[in-house]
């Protein structure tokens, strides 16, 4: 019996009882019982609209709910029932729902498997798998509680909102049905019912926060390695990089900088004064990174583990302190969550990243992780008026750590480089993340292509992996063929563990490091375009780079590419992940395709089988665009340096949205931004303002097409003919 006229509309019979509740934006919130969210920040409104109930059935946008006597939700498309929502309680309490075996089950963040997620069972619980992740580790560091179901091209997003941990079940105990269960977690989730994977990815994403704006140089190229030992090799590596003229913005620093593995100190043997080689850096416009591990020395002349034991912030068992083992031997667990370890942690790392010239910082072994093994259950993380038991922090106890660092870059007026291994869905407008711990295998290169598509629908959009591997040695061939799969993720970062072989650009041969330089210079060519997709990521939700399905959702052959992505609306990648292979099929979705290197023509709809020796990834624009460049050769991303716009056309006409702005500073809240609205025909191109609050450093407009082009004083904003490209 559906109670009408209320929102919650709720639904009863005898003791079965479910409640709907209809928010603004296109999803809706189903629960027995509203699970607790004080731990995290999400943000939605109820809608004020009139729910009207016709025979015990709702009109919501193109799709009906109604209920059965067992209080199963059923949601129908023209009709036809599309989704049969159960809920039961055998085991702890379970939602499920079936599929036909040609749907796509998407999601649940960085498992290590293939884009649908199909016959395969999941664990959401933050774990730092020290096996080599596949589709068989059920968890991983993350936990994105998302699934985006496709059946017979009508998408739908559930999201279950509780830190608590889910068993999820994608037909592996029974063919084509998903069971989601948790022990602990009342059944609770949110509803997605929009006609496009687009609209259900963005409404998701504003209900957990939109990822956080980054800097435009964190576009740039990155550096890491656990093993820059001492302050001559990072000059060394610094050095090689400005040497060969290969671009590079940021350079990270592992534990070996620390004293002790301890977090906020120096070792001064390896690193007698980072201030000064950290400015050197910055002289040679390469920023440093700064490790920061979750767990904190037992050492009772550090001052950080005595604040935290002085003011109840240590994570304790049978009320005494529980230490754990991380790099620094014994350790503590703070609490992050307490609102004194905020503060506290904040201003430390504020201070010690001044203090030594750090711009970054990097946040790991927070899901959290001991040696010793798992933490026990009842570790308790309690804080003053709140209970919290392990179990209900473990999931988001990275979360926390990362909240005390958010806020400290805004005291300089700038955007936070931060990032996470660990990550509950709303990490990410605090942080961005990387994938962790793979290896220097080619099923791992395969597997990075699913896993940050996947992490980007999940709403943690700025990602990436450690190119050429993290663990185990790699070789020439591979790191070309990660470099050239992955030269477009929004996040980009070669790093590798102790004692494996050198893995640099200039590591191997002059071969490998041209044709590493060569695709950093297309990413560099690239960050206008990829910035205008850092913005509609951060104000609406729309994951940088995506599924050929997200931008084709009707396209049968696009729901299921593993081995290639979109880079927003107008930029496809179809790399080699295979071995010895110089050749690989590619699927073109309809309209016109150029290869951007070459300029050659593609039809779309279509496979080609297109040759790809060694040094040559498939980087295709689709026809009818323009695509916004900088000049050519940027071997770091400065302001000055930043003086020519480039406009690429391809096909008979097109257009583009720009945003810029000074790509650093929170100066863009306050408006001090520029859109422009670029369009060219068989005539030549024009373009506008949108708004123009911003002093752009752009002197020079080139225009390219088709192998001619010509230059124009950009301020002089006039049209531009294309007879007069030469
Ligand atoms: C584990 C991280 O995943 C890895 O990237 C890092 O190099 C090591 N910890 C050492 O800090």
């Amino acid at each position: 019996m559906i109670k009408e006229n209320g929102n919650p509309i709720i639904f009863e019979n005898g003791d079965k009882k479910i409640a709907v509740e209809f928010l603004v934006g296109g999803f809706v919130r189903v629960y027995e019982k509203k699970a607790k969210t004080d731990l995290i920040e999400i943000s939605y409104r109820k809608s004020n609209a009139k729910i009207e109930v016709k025979e015990g059935a709702i009109a919501y946008g193109s799709f009906e709910l109604s209920f059965d006597d067992e209080a199963s939700l059923i949601v129908k498309k023209s009709g036809k029932d599309y989704l049969v929502v159960k809920h039961t309680h055998e085991e702890g309490n379970n939602v499920s729902f079936s599929f036909n075996s040609e749907s796509h089950i998407y999601g649940l963040g960085d498992k290590m498997a293939q884009l649908d997620k199909k016959g395969y069972a999941y664990r959401q619980w933050n774990t730092d798998c020290t096996a080599r992740h596949d589709e068989l580790e059920p968890a991983l560091y993350k936990s994105l509680n998302f699934i985006l179901l496709e059946k017979e091209s009508t998408y739908c997003g559930l999201f279950f909102p509780s830190t608590y941990p889910y068993d999820v079940d994608l037909g592996l105990k029974e063919e084509n049905k998903a069971t989601i269960t948790s022990k602990d977690a009342p059944i609770d989730y949110f509803l997605f019912l929009e006609d496009t994977p687009k609209e259900i990815v963005s409404a998701y994403s504003s209900l957990v926060g939109h990822p956080y704006m980054v800097r435009l140089k964190m576009l740039g190229n990155n550096q890491s390695r656990w093993g820059y030992e001492s302050e001559a090799l990072v000059r060394e590596v610094v050095s090689k990089y400005r040497e060969n003229q290969i671009p590079l913005d940021y350079l990270h620093f592992d534990i070996f900088y620390m004293d002790g593995y301890r977090d906020f100190t120096s070792d001064k043997t390896r690193f007698p004064n980072l201030k000064n080689l950290t400015s050197w850096m910055k002289d040679k416009n390469v920023e440093a990174v700064c490790i920061n591990d979750a767990g904190i020395k037992l050492d009772p002349e550090f001052d950080v583990y005595n604040y935290c034991k002085d003011n109840g912030l240590i994570s304790t068992q049978n009320g005494k302190e529980l230490v754990a083992t991380v790099w620094p031997g014994d350790s503590i667990f703070p609490k992050y969550y307490h609102p004194k370890a905020q503060t506290f942690f904040g201003d430390k790392a504020y201070a010690f990243m001044k203090e030594n010239g750090f711009s970054g910082l990097w946040n790991d072994m927070n899901e959290p992780v001991s040696f010793k093994g798992e933490l026990p259950e009842d570790v308790d993380f309690s804080i003053p008026g709140r209970k919290v038991s392990h179990l209900e922090e473990h999931n988001v106890y990275g979360e926390h750590m990362i909240r005390c660092f958010s806020k400290i870059f805004e005291r300089d007026n700038i955007r936070p480089y931060l990032f996470s291994r660990a990550c509950f869905a709303t990490t990410p407008k605090y942080a961005f993340v990387w994938n962790g711990d793979n290896y220097s295998l080619w099923h791992h290169l395969r597997s990075s292509i699913p896993q940050v598509l996947t992490l980007s629908l999940c709403g943690a959009m700025f990602n990436g992996d450690d190119i050429g591997g993290f663990g185990g040695h790699g070789n020439r061939e591979l790191l070309i063929r990660w470099v050239e799969a992955n030269i477009l993720f929004p996040f980009f970062r070669n790093h590798s563990t102790l004692n494996t072989k050198a893995q640099e650009p200039y590591a191997y041969d002059e071969e490998t490091k041209e044709i590493y330089t060569h695709y950093l210079n297309i990413r560099y060519e690239l960050l206008p375009y990829l910035y205008n997709c850092v913005e509609e990521m951060s104000s609406k939700g729309i994951p940088m780079v995506r599924p050929l399905f997200y931008n084709y959702p009707l396209d049968e052959k696009s729901k299921c590419v593993n081995d290639q992505y979109m880079v927003g609306d107008d930029i496809m990648v179809a790399p080699i992940v295979d071995q010895g292979a110089t050749v690989r099929s590619v699927y073109f979705p309809k309209g016109n395709w150029y290869d951007y290197e070459t300029g050659e023509k593609y039809k779309g709809g279509r496979y080609y089988a297109i040759p790809m020796p060694l040094g040559k990834t498939g980087i295709y624009v689709r026809g009818n665009t323009i695509i916004p460049c900088f000049k050519k050769g940027l071997q770091y991303i400065e302001k000055e340096e930043i003086d020519t716009l480039v406009l690429r056309l391809y096909g008979n006409k097109g257009k583009c949205r720009l945003y810029e702005d000074d790509g650093k500073t929170l100066d863009y809240k306050k408006g001090k931004f520029n859109v422009y609205a670029f369009s060219f025909d068989k005539k030549g191109v024009t373009y506008k303002y949108i708004e123009k609050e911003y002093e752009s450093p752009f002197r020079t407009l080139k225009i390219k097409k088709g192998g001619k082009e010509a230059s124009i004083n950009f301020k002089e904003n006039k049209a531009v003919a294309l007879e007069d490209l030469k």
